[in-house]
């Protein structure tokens, strides 16, 4: 039949993740498990330590991808289980990390004789959109992750065109880094959004960047400096301080990827009969002031506005599954999953 259940498996940063999807005929796609292990091995360091990272997924890998085998109901029986292909990330993410989890996915492929899948990490975030709801090409796609913030035009599987990104830090480094000066802990993105609430926003004026700049690039490393200026000149921080840097930042955030993406709407080319849609990915799309502002740009434009529930927003391996599915249905297949695929069963 043409329905294919794949495992994907993602350890491109801190999080150990596997999932089980299945993909029938039509496109329609179930997620039958999708387990996520967050490294805790970072806390005294503030960051992930690339060589911490890729020991703790060589710890949990095969664990992480047992359980997410199991809840899926796959006998894990050494001839198949029910699983028809395995995807992994393949980068861009810490090498050790991709590592692990390129060599947890081709072993497992190879001892099944089923194909083996490298998916490119953004791809992932690019279509996670289609995990839950239909949403159907072409899009324009805000990504914005820990590592980029890129606007994008989707066509299709893998037909990718990329029409600004940051010309300096990334919007989930800027939270990153605003939590960070403010003692908040990690991941900055949730402790500055959980900080924010009840703080003013309107109490520091943070900087527009490439307010009158065309084209549809970003910039954060503005507003780090400008939040890092307010903290240093109110120091020490008191009282509502922090809640109002905070709630500041967030606003000055959102209001710059709404302007830049609202350049982007305008020049986007929509087919004829068709209307606009949006798409907003990575980690930083959990949040939910950015959302707000974000809606609100569509509702005004008359677009319509699709973001993945916040655990398929962050890293996770349902996505890459997904990635991992739909090349397989369209065929496109790298050279070493024919390899693997023909190899002998043991
Ligand atoms: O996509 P992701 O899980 O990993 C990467 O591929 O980078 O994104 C992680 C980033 C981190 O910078 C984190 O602080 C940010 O997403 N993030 C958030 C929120 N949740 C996670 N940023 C703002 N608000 C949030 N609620
Ligand atoms: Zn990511």
């Amino acid at each position: 039949s043409d329905t294919i259940t794949i495992l994907g498996i993602e350890t491109s940063c801190d999080e150990t993740a596997a999932a089980v999807l299945r993909r029938h005929g039509d496109g329609t796609t179930e997620i039958l498990s999708n387990i996520i292990h967050t490294q805790d091995d970072h806390a005294a360091f503030g960051g992930v330590v690339p060589e911490i990272a890729a020991r703790a997924h060589v710890e949990k890998a095969d664990q992480v991808v047992a359980r997410a085998l199991a809840e899926a109901g796959m006998t894990d029986d050494g001839i198949g289980g029910g699983i028809d292909a395995v995807a992994a990330t393949a980068g861009p993410g810490l090498i050790g990390g991709v590592m692990v989890g390129m060599m947890t996915a081709k072993a497992f492929a190879l001892s099944r004789a089923i194909p083996f899948i490298p998916v490119n990490h953004l791809e992932g975030h690019a279509l996670s959109a289609r995990l839950t709801e239909n949403c159907p090409f072409p899009y324009l796609l805000l990504l914005v992750s820990g590592g980029h913030t890129q606007l994008l035009r989707v066509d299709g599987v893998g037909q990718y065109a990329r029409l600004g990104t940051t010309i300096d830090d990334a919007a989930g480094e800027a939270f990153d880094k605003t939590a960070k000066l403010l003692g908040l802990g990690q991941p900055g993105g949730p402790k500055v959004q959980a900080a924010a609430e009840g703080g003013d926003a309107a109490r520091f004026t943070f900087p527009r960047p490439l307010l009158n700049r065309p084209g549809y690039d970003f910039s954060f490393s503005g507003l780090k400096t400008a939040v890092r200026l307010a903290a240093e000149e109110l120091s020490p921080l008191g009282g509502s301080d922090i809640a109002d840097i905070c709630a500041s930042f967030q606003h000055a955030a959102a209001r710059h990827l709404a302007a830049r993406t609202e350049r982007a709407m305008a020049d986007f080319d929509i087919p004829a009969g068709d209307s606009g849609r949006l798409v907003i990915a990575g980690g930083v799309a959990a949040n939910t002031q950015i959302r707000a502002a974000l809606t609100a740009l569509v509702e005004a434009q008359g677009w319509s506005l699709l973001v993945p529930p916040a655990k398929y927003c962050t890293d996770n391996a349902a996505m890459i599954a997904l990635a991992g599915a739909e090349r397989l249905a369209a065929g496109s297949v790298p050279a070493l999953a024919e390899t693997l695929a023909l190899a002998p069963r043991a």
